[in-house]
């Protein structure tokens, strides 16, 4: 199976688990990262934190979809975060940690497959200016 199906089964059984996995997406980049999470103390409705969640999402799926688009929102937001004090390396750790709330919600159904596409998609990701 190509990478790409394998992507859209792991986002499309990770909606059947859990509907809304922004807080979950959340906690693990902040258990990565305690320093983060201040960072968004302005954030008091969670609007940001949600609409940036979206955003990543829509991010993964576009790159693993092979839409270029997506690839030039990835490369502005990771100047605009240069702004925010997020570092070159850093942002990517958003898309890790996406990887990680979902590999948990799979739990045993997640397989090492669907580790490999990951691990591809994430590289991808990283290789985009
Ligand atoms: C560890 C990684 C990241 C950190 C710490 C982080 C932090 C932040 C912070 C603090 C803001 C609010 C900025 C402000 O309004 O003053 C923000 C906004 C935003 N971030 Fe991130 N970010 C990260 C990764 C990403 C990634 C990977 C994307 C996806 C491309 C992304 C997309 C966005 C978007 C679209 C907004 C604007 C949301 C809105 O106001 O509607 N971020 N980010």
């Amino acid at each position: 199976m190509p990478d790409t199906d394998i992507i859209l089964s792991t986002f499309e059984r990770a909606a059947d688990a859990c509907a809304d996995p922004a807080p979950l997406i959340y906690d693990r980049l902040f258990a990565r990262r305690p320093d983060f999470r201040p960072l968004f103390d302005m954030d008091t409705d969670g609007g940001v934190r949600g609409s940036m969640v979206q955003t990543c999402l829509e991010a993964l799926l576009g790159v693993a979809e092979g839409a270029g688009s997506q690839r030039v929102i990835i490369s502005a937001a990771r100047f605009s975060h240069g702004g925010y004090g997020v570092e070159e390396g850093e942002f990517d750790l958003m898309f890790a940690s996406i990887r990680d709330v979902f590999r948990d919600l799979l739990g045993s159904g997640w397989s090492a497959r669907e580790e490999e596409a990951w691990a591809n998609l994430l590289n991808r990701i990283a290789a985009i200016p």
